[in-house]
């Protein structure tokens, strides 16, 4: 994983928009946020991420034979972020693909990179999760709702064909969900090519359609049903019970809905590992950085049966099954 090293803490958003440590900690368990300074693009924050995870698994960028990535953030309009990063690993003529499922973009692109995987297409897949959240976020009192919950960082996990039949690591189930009817509930309408003659107006930018539009209220509801019920349906499909799983990893969007989502599964409190008050909500890269750092502080141990559920924008949810 890699994170800016630029800490905003809530008093410092606090000095620009009126809100309070207090509140954001209260609602959303988020003491601080890492965001990038002028320069650093997400691309910089994804290639560290892969690098790491190259190192890591002991491999040469050359090793890698496909890369997928996911973000809601892109690098830039095009062509895909999986392109830039390519560009700067050193990696051969091989495939990439940017898939784009907010913050559940990476269960989906672990399933797709599984898939692939499986299929005998591709042995050894490089997923990366990046986000550089706070070049779009209103710092004014009209989008202090959303911008206090975002933050930037990336994370990456290398893929490989397992042939041996002694090692049990790997996928064990995955699903994902989405219900398209929602997807106004959190998104951005600008820059967009459905806002024709022009995707992007200076009218546009003056009402703010350039920032993300979040229905909190209904994002939570949804967020607390479904993955419990996307969690419980990968256990279920792998004849495995809650009691079996040895780390409870979620989204990391909101403290308040993790802790609501496993008192409702009655999941004792040191089975989850949570780092939201230090990141705040890195969507695509919430995941892969929570596996980076619960390996880091001996979380994670090789043989532990890991369970990692999303939900967000689209609405998307999903559920893995990972036996590490
Ligand atoms: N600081 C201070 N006050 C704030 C604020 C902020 N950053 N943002 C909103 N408020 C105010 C509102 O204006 C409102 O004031 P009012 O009562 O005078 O009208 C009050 O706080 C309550 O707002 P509300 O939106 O009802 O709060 P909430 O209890 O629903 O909590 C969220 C807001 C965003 C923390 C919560 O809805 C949430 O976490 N939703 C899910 C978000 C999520 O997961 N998004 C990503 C999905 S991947």
């Amino acid at each position: 994983m890699y994170v800016p090293e630029n800490v905003v803490t809530n008093d410092d958003l606090a000095k620009q928009i009126d809100t309070s440590d207090e509140w954001i900690v209260k609602r959303s368990g988020i003491r601080e946020r890492r965001w990038v300074v002028e320069g650093q693009t997400p691309v910089d924050l994804a290639e560290a991420a892969s690098r790491e995870a190259l190192a890591d698994a002991g491999l040469e960028a050359s090793d890698i034979d496909c890369i997928l990535l996911s973000t809601l953030s892109p690098q830039h309009d095009f062509p895909g972020t999986s392109f830039f990063l390519h560009g700067r690993l050193g990696v051969a003529e091989i495939p990439c693909i940017d898939l784009r499922a907010q913050c559940s973009g990476f269960l989906y692109a672990l399933d797709f990179a599984d898939a692939l995987i499986v299929s005998g297409r591709h042995r050894r897949i490089l997923v990366v999760g990046c986000e550089v959240h706070s070049t779009g976020l209103e710092i004014s009192d009209r989008g202090r709702d959303v911008t206090v919950l975002f933050g930037d960082g990336a994370g990456a996990v290398i893929l490989e064909a397992n042939d041996a039949p002694e090692d049990p690591s790997g996928l064990l189930e995955i699903r994902l969900h989405a219900e398209g009817r929602h997807a106004k509930r959190l998104w951005v309408d600008a820059p967009g090519s459905a806002n024709g003659p022009a995707r992007l107006t200076h009218e546009m930018i003056d009402e703010g359609r350039i920032y993300p539009i979040m229905d909190g209220r209904f994002v939570f509801k949804h967020a607390v049903t479904r993955m419990p019920e996307v969690l419980r349906e990968t256990l279920d499909a792998a004849s495995l019970k809650l009691e079996d799983v040895d780390l409870f990893l979620f989204h990391q969007a909101n403290l308040r809905i993790n802790e609501y989502v496993a008192q409702q599964l009655e999941i004792p409190a040191d089975k989850v590992f949570n780092n939201i008050e230090r990141y705040g909500n890195c969507s695509a890269a919430a995941i892969p950085m929570l596996l980076a750092e619960a390996k880091r502080e001996g979380r994670l141990k090789k043989g532990d049966l890991v369970s990692m559920t999303a939900f967000g924008s689209g609405f998307t949810w999903a559920s893995a099954l990972l036996r590490f």
